[in-house]
């Protein structure tokens, strides 16, 4: 009986630890190209951007304000619009990947 006992708290105790691992890990949200436009830095919405594939939080990044920065909007897939930029894809290394973007 006791022995039972401690078989059943140990299969709750895992199903919570996976539980809170997948909700707690950092960048591996998924979004589609719709989800993605509504984080666009406007009316207190967080700002996202995508480039290759990952998905990069700009909300507090430098030089951005309210999902615009140089003439360039938050809430879309950049990955041609950066290799426009004087700066090129380091400032990525910078940012929170926050997930990556889905077909
Ligand atoms: C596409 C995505 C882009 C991202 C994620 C991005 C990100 C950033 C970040 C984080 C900074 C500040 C930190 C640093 O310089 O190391 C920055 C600065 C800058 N970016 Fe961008 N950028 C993007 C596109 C562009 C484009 C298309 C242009 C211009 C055509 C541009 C022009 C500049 C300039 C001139 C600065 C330096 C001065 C300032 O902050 O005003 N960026 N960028």
């Amino acid at each position: 009986m006791k022995l039972r006992k401690l078989f059943w708290i140990m299969g709750l105790v895992m199903i919570l630890g996976l539980g809170l691992a997948s909700c707690s890990t950092p960048g591996t949200e998924k979004f589609t190209v719709v989800e993605l436009a509504t984080y666009d830095g406007k009316n207190g919405n967080k700002a996202y951007i995508a480039v290759s594939g990952k998905v990069y939080d700009v909300t507090n990044a430098e030089g951005w304000n309210k999902g615009s920065h140089q003439g360039v909007s938050a809430g879309l897939d950049l990955t041609q619009v950066i290799t426009m930029a004087p700066h090129g894809k380091s400032v990525l290394d910078n940012l929170k990947i926050v997930g990556t973007l889905t077909k």
